[in-house]
């Protein structure tokens, strides 16, 4: 499959993307503190926070953009996110710069703007993975024009999660990872088990192998749940596959 490597590189872009926000929170922080007891230390801290960040930002970004490649988001969203979320790694490194060679004015304005751009960028994501409206063009096959067409997207915490609780986590859980699957996070999820494929592909229903393992009949050496029983209702399949083509929200 040409596609996993850069997949699985896109999906770090998930594990990333949360280290830039803690640290642009923690700079924030520290300059109103320091803004009130001047030190040396805390400008040395914040020289680091700041280094940091910036790495950080660029890993996110350079995941992101691989992760936006794969094509499984609506492309308006995408679009603001993908921009905001680049501009936010410039600006890391512009407000890195401006606390090492400006003076504070400059850095604090430095900081003021990137902050703003991190709520932006997270923002726009959040409404990418968690959004509404953010519903399946691909489902229609059309341009972006057909959005919001479909039913409304089941809601994780209410359809999706009880039904994963029930029948799999007993094997794809904290306790056991039966096929080196996790199934109690998004992350776990996308990324997959030991077949390389991942579990759920956000807006394709029809490479998902999650559901291609729900749908097979009950004595196949492959279905899921793997336990005697009478697998999963028809219903709860039907479920999980709206909830995958609406982008799999978590
Ligand atoms: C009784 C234990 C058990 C339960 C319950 C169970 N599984 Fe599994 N699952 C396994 C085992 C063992 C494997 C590895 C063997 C295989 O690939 O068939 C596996 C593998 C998988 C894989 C392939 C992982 C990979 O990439 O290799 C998927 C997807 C999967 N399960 C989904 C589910 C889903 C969805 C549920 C709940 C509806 C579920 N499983 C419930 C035992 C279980």
């Amino acid at each position: 499959m040409e596609g996993i490597i850069p997949e699985r590189l896109g999906n770090l872009h998930l594990v990333f993307l949360h280290l830039p926000i803690g640290f642009v929170v923690a700079a924030v922080l520290l300059e109103c503190w320091r803004w009130r007891r001047p030190s040396t230390e805390g400008a040395w801290l914040q020289g680091r926070l700041l280094a940091a960040n910036a790495v950080a930002s660029l890993l996110a970004a350079g995941a992101g953009l691989v992760l936006a490649s794969n094509g499984s988001y609506a492309a308006d969203a995408l679009a603001l996110h993908r921009w905001t979320g680049v501009a936010c790694a410039g600006l890391a490194i512009a407000a890195w710069l401006a606390h090492v060679r400006g003076g504070p004015v400059l850095a604090r304005g430095a900081l003021g703007v990137l902050f703003a751009t991190t709520v932006a960028a997270g923002h726009f994501g959040a409404t990418l993975t968690h959004g509404a409206g953010v519903t399946a063009w691909w489902a229609d096959g059309a341009t972006g024009a057909g959005v919001a067409q479909a039913p409304a997207a089941p809601v994780f915490v209410k359809e999706i999660q009880p039904v994963l609780e029930r029948a799999c986590i007993d094997c794809h859980g904290p306790e056991k990872a039966r096929g080196r699957l996790r199934l109690d996070s998004r992350a776990a999820a996308l990324l997959g088990g030991k077949s390389g494929v991942p579990a759920v592909v956000p807006g394709k229903p029809e490479t998902s192998e999650l559901l291609r393992r729900v749908k097979l009949p009950r004595d196949h050496d492959e279905a899921m749940p793997a336990d005697e029983g009478p697998g999963l209702s028809a219903a709860e399949i039907a479920a999980l596959e709206r909830w995958i083509a609406a982008g799999a929200a978590w």
